[in-house]
This record gives structure tokens, C-alpha cells and sequence, in this order.
């Protein structure tokens, strides 16, 4: 798939941009502090509906606006996926409503025209991003790891999305009850509710997460040892929260770093697994008001050669398990999706010794659209420079070079 046009207003720098978008590699060039990055994370949005950089979606809104009773910023973005032409629009609405320290901030969705829940857009624009900050997929906590694997599956897989927010709404849920009885004491059936929506959502996101686990470990086992040069094997280990699996005989828990296949589970064998687990855990979970079980705490740890990359990996040890990572994502959701997804790489190039260079050239020759953005033309060949396109990013303006 690919981007025909990307059009914004009061998004970040851009009061006003529209891009018409051909089906290719596209390099944006320029300075500093031009605009390039908004302009992926633009596109980005359109797939993940979450900034990889701003911590709230507030901070999308141009700052420079002249305050008013509403402000308006949007993301529009149409795309080309198989025969059809789509329009996705995001909206961002600033609203002050009496007391002006308070506006109230909200955001809508329109699919060709047609406004609608969160839930029902994910998977219908496909991005891949390569960022600088990615190294927190090995390095950082586990929500980043699960935030990762969430958004990628939110893409790949439809009903994911919904199995997601049903879940998180019912885990607040259940964890003010817990603290409701851990405070002032009642009956624990009231517990129970709450158990069944996680144990029917969780069982689903944990299935998804073991399949997706599973597929895209063997996608980047297989670039790992060409990158690596056969030195390597890389494995991704599930360490789900709940362990539907039982320990071995004498044991506590499964062994760290096992070879353990969930992957014959059914939804059904986790659900009720699941459910039960809840419920032995209810003196537990009161006392520390919170539910300490399920895929809110899952965990996944990259292995190379036996080793954890994230605690004892070298640095270039991390970047290629992630490259890997990320080459194999792009294989996982054409494999899924039939379409390619559009690439997205902000500043990559720089971070890559030649090699890797040329490895990521290749994956670039694949896919229908690449949106790269670099502050050094030098870094690409004339080759380069002459068979895509470059445009210039310059102070929020964007011009074929
Ligand atoms: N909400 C906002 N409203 C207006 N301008 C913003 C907003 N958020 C960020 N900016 C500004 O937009 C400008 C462009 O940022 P961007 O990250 O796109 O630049 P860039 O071209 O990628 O630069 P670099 O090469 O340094 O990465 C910055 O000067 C930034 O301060
Ligand atoms: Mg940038």
C-alpha cells in the first residue's frame, strides 16, 4: 500500500501542508528543526493512532494558534491499498468550555468520510517505523515491549485492537473494586465479573501475542543470521504473566529460557486457565490493590545465542537484533495484511554502518512507499539521490528538490 496524499493543518509546525505522494522512495532533506520528523509522524499516525514522540496527542496541536473557543488540527491521508482508494482523517479538537485554564481535548476518526471508534480504524493504513528511540524495544521496560508488540498486532490483526481496550477497561475496573475491598473489606464475588472479561479479552491478546511472537521470530531468526553472518540465533521469549503452561515436576517455574511452545493452546484452554488463576490470586491482588496477573504484565526478552541481548547485549549486538527485528515486521505484516506497508525512517540511515546500509536498500527496494528523512544528503549514494525522490523540508514548507 502507499500513501497518494498527506494533508495537514495546525498539525505541529504545519499550519497548513498537502503533499501529493508518488508510489516511491522518498527521501525529505533539510536542517534541523524544518519539519521533517512531523511529517512521519504524520503518516504514522494514520496506523498507530499514537505519536511515537509526543507523549500526549495535545502537544500536536500548533502551539502558535491564536487561542479561540475551538482549535482544529488534522491529519488527513489518503492511501492506495490494492485496488481501492481510502481517506482516513484525524482530528484533533481543543475545546474551552467556561474556564479557559481548562480546555477539554478530544480527537475523532473518519474512514472515507465516516467517523469512527478507535477500534474499527487500526489495520487499515499499514506503517512500519524505523526511529532512533526503537532501542527501547530491548533496552527499556517491558510496556515498552508490550506497547511495541500491541501496536504491531493493533496493524496485523483485525479484532486485536478492541480485545485491547475491552481489557484495559475492565482491568481499571477491576482494580478499583480491589482497592474498594482492600480498603473498606466485602464480598469477593463481585470480583468475578470483572474475572470473566479479562479471562475472555486476555485469552485472546495472549493468543495473538504467542502467534505473532512466534511468526515473527522466525521471520527475524532468518534475517539475523544473514546479518550476523551465521554468528547469531536470535530467539524471542514469550514470559507471559499468567503462565498457562505447567512448571516440570520438583519445579517452581518453567526454566528461564526454555524452548517452550504455547502455541497449541486454544483461546478456550487460556481462558478458563486464565480465569482461575484470577481467582486463586484474589488475596493477593487485594492486598497490593492491583491485578498482579495477565497481559498488563506480560514480558517478551530478545535472546542472542542464549544470551538476553536487553541485560548482557552489546550495543551493536541490540541494534542488529533490532534491525532484524524490524526487517522481519515488515515481511510479518505483508505476510499478514497482503499489502506492504509503508516505511517510515527518521534519521536510520546515519546510525548504520555501510553493511546495514545496503542491507536496509533491499528492504527498501520492496515495498511500494518509503518516507526516509536525513539532515545529510552526503550520507546517500549519487545512485540514490537519482532514483527516488528528494524533497526539501525547509521551516514547514516541502519542496521536490
Ligand atoms: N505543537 C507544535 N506546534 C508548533 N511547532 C511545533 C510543535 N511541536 C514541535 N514543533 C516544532 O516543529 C519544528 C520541527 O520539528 P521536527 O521534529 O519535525 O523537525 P526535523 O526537521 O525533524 O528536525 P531534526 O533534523 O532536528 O530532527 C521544531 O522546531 C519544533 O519545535
Ligand atoms: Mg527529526
Amino acid at each position: 500500500m502507499y500513501l497518494t496524499r498527506l494533508a495537514l493543518t495546525n498539525f505541529r509546525i504545519f499550519s497548513r501542508l498537502d503533499l501529493q505522494i508518488p508510489r516511491k522512495v522518498i527521501l525529505l532533506a533539510g536542517s534541523n528543526a524544518q519539519g521533517k520528523t512531523t511529517i512521519l509522524e504524520a503518516a504514522a499516525y494514520l496506523a498507530n493512532f499514537s505519536s511515537f514522540y509526543a507523549a500526549a496527542d495535545r502537544q500536536l496541536l500548533n502551539f502558535n494558534l491564536q487561542p479561540e473557543p475551538v482549535l482544529v488540527g488534522r491529519i488527513v491521508g489518503e492511501y492506495q491499498r490494492g485496488l481501492r482508494s481510502h481517506t482516513l482523517e484525524v482530528r484533533f479538537i481543543q475545546e474551552f468550555n467556561g474556564s479557559p485554564n481548562a480546555p477539554r481535548f478530544r480527537k475523532e476518526v473518519l474512514l472515507d468520510g465516516v467517523k469512527k471508534r478507535l477500534s474499527e480504524v487500526y489495520g487499515q493504513f499499514n506503517a512500519v517505523s524505523f526511529l532512533p528511540q526503537m532501542s527501547r524495544i530491548i533496552e527499556g521496560s517491558p510496556s515498552d515491549r508490550r506497547q511495541y508488540l500491541d501496536e504491531a498486532l493493533a496493524q496485523a490483526q483485525p479484532g486485536y485492537a478492541r480485545h485491547s481496550a475491552d481489557y484495559t477497561k475492565a482491568l481499571n475496573q477491576r482494580n478499583a473494586l480491589l482497592k474498594i475491598l482492600a480498603e473498606r473489606g466485602g464480598d469477593t464475588r463481585q470480583l468475578e465479573a470483572w474475572d470473566e472479561m479479562l479471562a475472555r479479552h486476555g485469552a485472546e491478546i495472549m493468543r495473538a501475542r504467542v502467534q505473532a511472537l512466534k511468526e515473527l521470530e522466525e521471520q527475524a531468526a532468518a534475517v539475523h543470521q544473514q546479518l550476523t553472518r551465521g554468528t547469531e540465533l536470535l530467539r524471542l521469549l514469550y514470559k507471559p504473566a499468567y503462565e498457562p503452561l505447567p512448571a516440570p515436576k520438583g519445579q517452581m517455574a518453567l526454566p528461564v529460557q526454555a524452548a517452550v511452545d504455547r502455541s497449541q493452546l486454544s483461546v478456550e484452554d487460556l481462558e478458563a486457565g486464565f480465569r482461575k488463576a484470577l481467582h486463586a490470586a484474589y488475596r493477593e491482588d487485594i492486598s497490593r490493590g492491583m491485578t498482579t496477573l495477565g497481559p498488563h504484565r506480560d514480558e517478551f526478552r530478545f535472546i542472542g545465542s542464549g544470551i538476553d541481548l536487553g541485560d548482557f547485549g552489546s550495543r551493536g549486538q541490540g541494534r542488529t537484533a533490532l534491525l532484524s527485528l524490524k526487517f522481519a515486521e515488515v515481511q510479518w505484516m505483508r505476510a499478514r495484511t497482503g499489502e506492504w506497508p509503508v516505511l517510515l525512517l527518521d534519521e536510520i540511515m546515519a546510525e548504520l554502518d555501510p553493511q546495514r546500509r545496503a542491507d536496509l536498500l533491499v528492504v527498501l527496494g520492496q515495498v511500494e512507499q518509503a518516507l526516509l528523512t536525513s539532515t545529510d544528503l552526503e550520507m546517500f549514494s549519487p545512485e540514490f539521490t537519482q532514483n527516488h525522490e528528494v524533497w526539501r523540508v525547509r521551516d514547514g514548507i516541502v519542496m521536490p528538490d
